[in-house]
C-alpha cells in the first residue's frame, strides 16, 4: 500500500542537475582540476558543502574555511545564473502529470532534496502548491547518502518508509533512499543506479497503476 512518494529534485523533477555540473566544471578549472562528467555521477545529490570537497580531494587542494565559502558562494552565482528565468515548461516529461494523479489519489507528496535552492525552483516552475512537505537542504543535518532528508519527509506527511517511495536519479541520492527503509525508484541508467530496486529512463507517461504493479511484482 504506498501512502507518499517522495521525489529528489535536482534531474527528477527538473533537469537542473546538468547546471549543476556546468557550475561546478567551470570552478575546478578555475582550480586547474580536471573534472568529468563520470565524476559529477559521484557528486550529485551531495550537498554544496560535501560536493566541493569532493573537488578539492581530488586537486588535491588543502584550503581554508573563508576559502571555502567564497568558492561555493562563486559556484551558486554561476548556478542561479543558469537557472535564472526557469519556467513551468521545465518540470521534466510526465511529472506534473504523475503528481497531479497522485493528488487526485490522496497520496502524500514530498520533495527530498539536497538543494538550499529547492523552494525557489518549485516556486519558479509553479509546482510548490502540489507539495505536502518540502525538505530541502536547509533543513536536514546530513547530506545524502545519510537517509535524513528522505525520514523528515516521512514524518512530515506522516506516512511511513516502508509505505512511501522514493524517486532519485543520484546514486547518492538512491543509497540515501534504502538505508531509510524505502522503495526506491531510480530515474536513469541501471548500472549506475544499481542499489535501486528498478530504474526507468524518466517519469514519462509514468501512472500509479504502473507504480502499483511495480511493487507487487
Ligand atoms: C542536489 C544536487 C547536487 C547539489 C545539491 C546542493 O542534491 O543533486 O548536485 O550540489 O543539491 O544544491 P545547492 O543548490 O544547495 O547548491
Ligand atoms: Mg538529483
Amino acid at each position: 500500500m504506498i501512502k507518499a512518494c517522495i521525489f529528489d529534485m535536482d534531474g527528477v523533477i527538473v533537469d537542473s542537475a546538468k547546471y549543476h555540473f556546468l557550475a561546478w566544471r567551470r570552478l575546478a578549472a578555475e582550480l586547474a582540476i580536471d573534472f568529468t562528467e563520470e565524476e559529477n555521477e559521484g557528486l550529485k545529490g551531495l550537498s554544496r558543502v560535501d560536493s566541493l570537497e569532493k573537488i578539492l580531494l581530488k586537486g588535491e587542494l588543502h584550503l581554508d574555511n573563508d576559502t571555502k565559502v567564497a568558492l561555493m558562494e562563486k559556484k551558486n552565482s554561476w548556478y542561479l545564473e543558469f537557472i535564472k528565468g526557469m519556467q513551468p515548461e521545465e518540470v521534466l516529461p510526465g511529472v506534473r502529470e504523475f503528481l497531479e494523479e497522485l493528488k487526485t489519489n490522496d497520496i502524500r507528496i514530498a520533495l527530498g532534496s539536497s538543494s538550499r535552492n529547492a523552494p525557489r525552483i518549485l516556486e519558479a516552475v509553479g509546482l510548490t502548491s502540489l507539495f505536502d512537505s518540502v525538505i530541502d537542504g536547509n533543513k536536514v543535518t546530513y547530506s545524502k547518502p545519510d537517509p535524513e532528508v528522505f525520514l523528515l519527509g516521512a514524518k512530515e506527511v506522516g506516512v511511513k518508509p516502508s509505505e512511501s517511495v522514493v524517486f532519485e536519479d543520484a546514486q547518492a541520492g538512491v543509497a540515501a533512499g534504502k538505508a531509510g527503509g524505502f522503495y526506491v525508484i531510480g530515474l536513469g541508467e541501471a548500472d549506475v543506479l544499481d542499489q535501486a530496486d528498478i530504474v526507468l529512463p524518466n517519469l514519462e507517461n509514468f501512472t500509479l497503476e504502473r507504480l502499483q504493479s511495480l511493487m507487487v511484482h
